[in-house]
């Protein structure tokens, strides 16, 4: 087996990560695996959490379904969806996380039709940013690169992370908590604030 480069593209629901990987995909001519897919071909989704509305993964067998899809391929892909911490580090060359701005993810995650405590969920996972704390914890903060999709266009947003993949500039980092918090307007997304 050849050893091949992973893009790999992370990020809260609707900050764009099928939208964005599917025209990076075509811009640099890569494959493009989507993690969503792959678990529900590879039949890796173990139940349904009612409560909070979202597939369960049973991680262990989306890791077995990585390592065999990875063993077949030889050119180089990216990678997008959730679970993207259980891609096996040593083959990643870059991870990208996909920010939005609350306000403009809450339009975005209402015009889904989620419910209220969907929405309310992922906003706070991005007000706190779990996906780029998870992406750091899993490979390595200068790996990580941030790009915020609020007011982009799609096409905007692919040369940002055309030009980042080839960037030798440490990572721009996204703090929406703080904006908030100078803003007082922490408590108008996070309960308890
Ligand atoms: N600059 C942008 N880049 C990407 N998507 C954008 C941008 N601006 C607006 N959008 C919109 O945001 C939405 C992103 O949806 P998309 O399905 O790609 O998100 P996702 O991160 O894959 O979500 P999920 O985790 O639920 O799969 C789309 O409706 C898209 O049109
Ligand atoms: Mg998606």
């Amino acid at each position: 087996m050849r050893i091949m480069n992973i893009v790999l593209l992370g990020g809260t629901p609707g900050t764009g990560k099928t939208e964005v990987a599917s025209a990076l995909g075509k811009e640099l001519k890569r494959e493009v695996i989507s993690l969503g897919t792959l678990a529900k071909e590879s039949k890796c989704i173990s139940a349904y959490d009612d409560a909070r509305d979202t597939n369960v993964i049973d991680e262990d067998c989306l890791v077995e379904a990585i390592l065999s899809l990875l063993e077949k391929l030889e050119d180089d892909i990216i990678i997008e969806g959730h679970y993207i911490d259980l891609v096996p580090s040593s083959k990643v060359e870059r991870v990208i996380i996909l920010r939005t701005h609350p306000d403009d993810l809450k339009e975005r995650l209402i015009s889904r039709s989620y419910s209220e405590e969907k929405v309310n969920e992922n906003l706070e996972s991005e007000i706190f940013g779990v996906c780029q704390l998870d992406a750091i914890d899993a490979f390595a903060e200068e790996r990580v690169y941030e790009i915020d999709t609020s007011k982009n266009t799609l096409e905007e947003s692919i040369e940002e992370i055309v030009e980042t993949l080839t960037s030798s500039d440490p990572p721009i980092r996204y703090d929406w908590m703080s904006e908030l918090e100078e803003e007082g307007r922490l408590h108008d997304f996070v309960s308890g604030a």
